[in-house]
């Protein structure tokens, strides 16, 4: 059997990685793995205990408690939480801040790192985050670095919020990712930045096919002989 594919892809909150990934992953045949799912289970867990943004390390001696899973229905990803089910759950405006505050604990990255490289040892993944080309695999044969202007992610995050029908504001979309984006560069573990031989891609001009057309022209070109 040949060594599995990995296809990297990193950048900011709202650049669109999840969406182009879930269909690359679907249309090349390979596993979609999503790694901010796995923090923003480690954030529901911390919130449901009870921990405060303020005291987000209480969550470190509790990580034992903690079992998360990947699992697919139809291709479908879904992400449990000590066996329940929590893909819809985590998808909030709260969790979000959850997820980031837990992702700057090198505990948490620590303890996810495992699972991320063992998918990716197993599979030809198309897996997506903020350090995957730099920490989690660096090995991988393609990475991308996906980016679009603060503004346009907002509106995109704002338009799907609002399609999930959850009350929110344009302006605190925004404000958020803002502040989302300093945390995610500014921390001193594993911060979000391109890997070195990254192919870095700007969305802010390009519709959704367009994007997903020059993904696959840089997968295809990085793995012509082994595809
Ligand atoms: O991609 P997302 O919005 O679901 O990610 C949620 C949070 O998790 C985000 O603030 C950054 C963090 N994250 C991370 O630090 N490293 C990853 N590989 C993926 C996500």
């Amino acid at each position: 059997m040949r060594t599995p594919i990995n296809v990297a892809i990193d950048g900011p909150s709202g650049a669109g990685k999840s969406t182009m990934a879930r269909l690359l992953a679907q249309q090349l045949g390979f596993v979609y793995v999503d790694t901010g799912a796995m923090y923003r289970s480690i954030g529901l867990y911390a919130k449901r205990a009870g921990i405060g943004l303020e005291e987000i390390e209480a969550i470190v001696p509790r990580l034992p408690e903690i079992t998360i899973q990947l699992r697919y229905t139809d291709g479908v990803q879904h992400i449990f939480l000590n066996g329940e089910d929590v893909s819809e759950e985590i998808r909030t405006e709260i969790i979000s801040r959850y997820a980031s505050a837990v992702s700057t604990l090198a505990p948490v990255r620590e303890y996810l790192l495992e699972l991320q490289r063992g998918l990716a040892r197993d599979h030809d993944v198309i897996m997506d985050g903020r350090d995957i080309g730099t920490v989690v695999l660096p090995n991988a044969q393609v990475k991308i670095f996906l980016t679009a202007s603060a503004e346009e992610r907002a509106r995109r995050r704002y338009q799907e919020l609002l399609e999930k029908g959850q009350a929110v504001e344009y302006d605190q979309v925004y404000q958020d990712l803002l502040a989302r984006d300093e945390k995610d560069t500014s921390r001193a573990a594993a911060p979000l930045k391109p890997a070195a031989d990254a192919v870095q891609l700007n969305s802010t001009a390009y519709t959704l096919e367009e994007t997903l057309e020059r993904m696959k022209t840089i997968i295809g070109e990085k793995t012509q002989n082994v595809l």
